[in-house]
């Protein structure tokens, strides 16, 4: 409950707007005085009154109102004390009803989301950067899902181009099938450096490979047929990984499903007199818009990733039928999705203003960034699996009876790195890095998974405790309030995540309710004497192990009964 909101809803003063009040309304320094306050020096000028006098004339105007117990006005300020047992009492009883689906909507009925994530390359290593990608989608998946839309996931597959030339050259002059088939991506990102290496000296491999890519195009059997092993290599590593995470898709239609899509894209291009020539490419001019050309097809007439990705949107508007369709990509392809969505409105697509590109930050390792062609990469999978292994040694040491020790370890650490990529804002670059994302006193998974196991434990240590609770006799304290006001905004956090495409929220909202529990926790006797207090305490508990464990679900991190 957003109590700023509530009172500023219910003063009315000339001149100024519900938000503009909201945003004077004040928290006192002392409860004494009041839960909130709004001081009424500000208005004196425009309204040419005294403040108290104000604040007198607000506070006889004011309401009643479910949820604020009393309005006072002293000197120029206008206090307010909120009835905080009935607002917990509505929390708890609301939450613990709604047990698992807590903040479940239907806002969605009848409309379709897409969401083109991960979106890897074929034959290229996946590297901590695609994590972002894949988790900040899954996450929007997830969360859309929850809010009742039809969401369709899309993993565009990057599977067209010339490196696949490259990688034919490098794997007929220095592969071994034996060794691809044993160490898999690994192999063929050596073979694709080495490549690299030995095309800087010699200027012709780059045209060779041209014409093995030419080859792929235009059906060559031998060279489809590596393309399709290559594509299967990748794709079976890549499920592994998609496996530890959770991630699912419902389509993996990538560049090279549209091939004999762009005819017609060319066609209507042509026909809506958008194409001309430039320097032998033919384009779509955007200058009035401040944009470069955007290239269609290149001068040896082959199409280009931005052509694939008009064909791509068009197949998707005819197939699904999308009211959204999302583009989870790092920001330095801003200018493609803005030339993008530029174009299809020129192609007077009316739907070309549902594309959003979801765009995020740069991830680095705290030892430096990384590139594919150099080989400097940092293998999404060893990252994942030295936060397992630091996850098990912590576990170790923490509680080495724990059964179960390894699967536990893998949830904490995939979780850990999950998390670690969705705590901030999307757009902000990140440097990642082990000890802080596994620190479990941080604003991490482990931290927030602790919490549920805590909640766990305290319950399964419940038994004789009944549900039945007396609340004419409870007077909630300042930790169970707290506990209860975050509590409160999972339904608007879910529904601000998804409006804004920004799963963060709900990452920090696990870690205020985490810190909000374990203070309540710390001071309060859950389980007492008092047997009224412990039913409702426990209550409280049951509540929050209901909304931390929907959160973190929702945020793809899986959340161990014990640790
Ligand atoms: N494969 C691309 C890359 O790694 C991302 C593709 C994103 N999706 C799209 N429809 N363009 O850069």
């Amino acid at each position: 409950m957003d109590y700023k909101h509530l009172i500023a809803e219910n003063i009315k003063i000339e001149g100024f707007t519900t938000e503009e009040i909201e945003a004077f309304i004040e928290v006192p320094p002392t409860k004494e005085v009041g839960d909130y306050a709004l001081p009424c020096f500000r208005f004196s000028k425009s309204l040419k009154k005294a403040p108290n006098m104000i604040a007198s004339d607000l506070s006889q105007n004011f309401p009643k109102v479910s949820g604020i117990k009393s309005v006072e006005c002293v000197g120029g300020y206008l206090n307010f004390k909120l009835d905080r047992d009935g607002f917990v009492k509505e929390i708890v009883q609301k939450v613990v009803a709604e047990g698992e689906n807590y903040g479940k909507q239907n806002l969605g009925e009848g409309k379709t989301i897409c969401i083109d994530y991960s979106s890897i390359n074929i034959a290229k290593p996946f590297h901590i950067g695609h994590l972002s990608t894949t988790v900040i989608g899954a996450a929007l998946y997830r969360i859309y899902k929850y809010l009742g839309y039809n969401v369709v996931g899309i993993n565009h597959l990057g599977d067209y181009g010339t490196q696949f030339g490259k990688l034919i050259y490098a794997y007929k002059h220095w592969g071994d099938k034996a060794v691809v088939d044993r160490d898999g991506l690994k192999e063929l990102t050596r073979l694709y450096v080495m490549y690299h290496e030995k095309a800087e000296t010699d200027s012709s491999m780059d045209d060779e490979a041209r014409a093995y890519f030419k080859k792929i195009e235009t059906g060559d059997p031998e060279c489809v047929e590596l393309f399709n092993y290559f594509k299967k290599i990748t794709l079976s590593e890549i499920d592994k990984i998609y496996k530890l995470l959770d991630v699912t898709f419902d389509s993996y239609a990538g560049e090279s499903f549209y091939n004999d899509k762009m005819g017609p894209v060319i066609k209507e291009l042509t026909d809506k007199g958008l194409l001309v020539e430039s320097e032998g490419a033919m384009v779509v001019n955007l200058d009035e818009y401040d944009m470069p050309p955007c290239i269609i097809l290149r001068s040896d007439g082959a199409s280009l990733y931005a052509t694939r990705d008009i064909a791509a949107a068009m197949y998707r508007k005819q197939t699904y039928d999308f009211d959204k369709c999302l583009y989870v990509v790092a920001y330095q392809q801003n200018l493609h999705f803005k030339q993008l969505f530029k174009v299809l409105e020129l192609m007077d697509k009316p739907w070309a203003k549902d594309m959003v590109h979801v765009a995020y930050g740069m991830v680095s390792l705290e030892s430096g960034s990384m590139s594919t062609r150099k080989g400097h990469v940092v293998l999404l999978e060893d990252v994942l699996n030295r936060c397992y292994e630091k996850a098990l040694s912590i576990i170790n040491e923490k509680n080495p009876n724990l059964e179960d020790k390894e699967k536990t370890a893998m949830d904490v650490g995939v979780g850990a790195a999950v998390f670690g990529m969705l705590y901030n804002n999307k757009i902000k670059d990140v440097v990642f890095s082990y000890d802080k994302v596994l620190n479990f006193d941080g604003e991490t998974a482990p931290y927030c998974q602790y919490t549920v196991a805590r909640c766990n434990s305290v319950i399964s240590r419940a038994n004789d405790v009944g549900e039945e609770i007396d609340w004419s006799k409870i007077t909630v304290n300042e930790d169970e309030f707290n506990l209860c006001t975050i509590l409160g905004t999972l339904p608007q956090q879910i529904e601000s995540a998804a409006t804004k495409y920004e799963p963060s929220y709900i990452t920090r909202f696990a870690v205020e309710l985490s810190k909000a529990f374990n203070k309540f926790y710390f001071d309060c006797k859950i389980i007492s004497e008092d047997k009224n207090q412990s039913a409702y305490r426990l209550q409280l508990t049951k509540a929050t192990r209901f909304a931390l464990k929907r959160a973190l679900n929702l945020i793809g991190v899986k959340t161990p009964e014990k640790m």
